[in-house]
């Protein structure tokens, strides 16, 4: 049996190693198609490298562009693709367009798609993840979950529950796997002299960046927040862009801030893990703090992860700016919220999958 896999933007690629591992120790075909949707050598080939994944069979290079244009163009090159495999399935992850976009093309062409990282929701249809998140679900044979709110989420949408399989979390078996060979941050840092602690910041959600006065406020919080302890903060390429656009960057070129290019995954796992605090409104940092037991302040409203929060080291803090310093001084005194490792995030998460798949294709 062939299980065509997907991935197309950075937080797709530390999910799919796992999986892919997993269904070639069951004995099926796991060819690997990137979509192209990120394609800078920071955003993919590191990562790439990092992670040790297999090279693409296939790359779609569809680049950036609108929502419509991303996905349409996705769309119509994944076609001919999959027909050339003769894929007994189609395995997505996660909530990108890539993510929507094979999903889709797999479903009217009656393949059976798998959706590793199914049933999460933030509830908040303004982000365009929550209706990729939505729509998989609904045309997928295969849900693999990562947490027990999943199910329920599932079945409110009229999911049938057989469909549903609960397995851990994917992108905690990369994390595990590769944790000894996470890179010093001292060593990415190269003597910036944070030796004594910092706070790791990632922005780049479009409801954060892409709105001027909110994207000011948040690099005032930046601002306020080095002036108490270092601040480390790796650059998405659409939040440099925006700072750079809303004329923000010289408030920011200051001693105590180390503006990084986007960071490896190995440099990333060691930033992680040395940093005092992270601040982020990424879906996988919440995630990967909760597994290295790290407190992290999560800049949004919503999180489609409630189990970081309510087992791990997680806080929601919104994006008011008294909030999120008044939680930023909470855990510089305190050191945070300690946390469990939820349910299933072992390591095994991938192989589950491929055990189930094996069976049941
Ligand atoms: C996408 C995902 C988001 C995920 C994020 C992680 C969707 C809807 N969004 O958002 O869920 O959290 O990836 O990074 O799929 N760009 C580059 N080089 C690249 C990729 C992008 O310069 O390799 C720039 C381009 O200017 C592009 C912009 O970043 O227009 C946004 O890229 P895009 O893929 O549209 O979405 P992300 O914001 O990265």
């Amino acid at each position: 049996k062939t299980v065509l896999c997907v991935v197309g933007a950075r937080p797709n690629f530390m999910k799919i190693g796992p999986v892919i591992a997993g269904l070639v120790a069951e004995g099926l075909r796991a060819p690997l198609v990137h979509t192209g949707q990120h394609y800078d050598e920071a955003m993919s080939d590191q990562l790439f490298r990092d992670l040790g994944l297999p090279h693409p069979d296939v790359n779609l290079e569809v680049g950036s562009g609108s929502h419509a244009q991303q996905t349409g163009q996705i769309m119509q090159r994944f076609e001919p693709v999959l027909d050339e495999f003769k894929a007994d399935a189609v395995l997505v992850v996660g909530d990108v367009n890539s993510t929507i976009a094979c999903a889709l093309v797999a479903a009217k062409k009656g393949v059976a798609v798998v959706h590793v990282e199914a049933g999460l929701r933030s509830y908040d249809r303004a982000m365009p993840e929550e209706v990729n998140r939505v729509l998989t679900d609904q045309i997928s044979d295969f849900l693999f979950t990562t947490e027990r709110s999943a199910q329920a989420n599932l079945l409110r949408e009229g999911i049938d529950p057989a469909r549903i399989h609960f397995v851990g979390n994917v992108m905690i078996d990369s994390l595990l796997a590769h944790a000894e060979r996470a890179r010093p941050a001292a060593e990415t840092l190269g003597g910036a002299g944070f030796a004594e602690g910092y706070a790791l910041v990632t922005l780049h959600r479009p409801s954060n960046v892409d709105q001027p006065d909110t994207l000011a406020r948040l690099v005032g919080c930046l601002e306020t927040m080095a002036e108490k302890v270092p601040v480390v903060f790796p650059l998405h390429p659409r939040t440099r862009a925006r700072i750079e656009a809303a004329g923000l960057m010289s408030r920011l070129d200051r001693p105590n801030v180390a503006l990084l290019p986007p960071v490896g995954y190995l440099e990333m796992l060691g930033l992680m893990r040395s940093a005092k605090v992270v601040a982020t409104d990424s879906g996988g940092l919440q995630e990967e703090t909760t597994a290295l037991g790290v407190p992290c302040l999560t800049v949004r409203d919503n999180t489609e992860r409630p189990i970081t929060i309510a087992e791990g080291t997680n806080t929601l803090v919104g994006t008011d700016r008294d909030a999120i310093l008044a939680a930023f001084d909470d855990v510089l005194a305190s050191g945070g919220k300690a946390g469990r490792v939820p349910e299933l995030w072992d390591g095994k998460a991938g192989r589950r999958i491929a055990a189930i798949l094996a069976e049941r294709l």
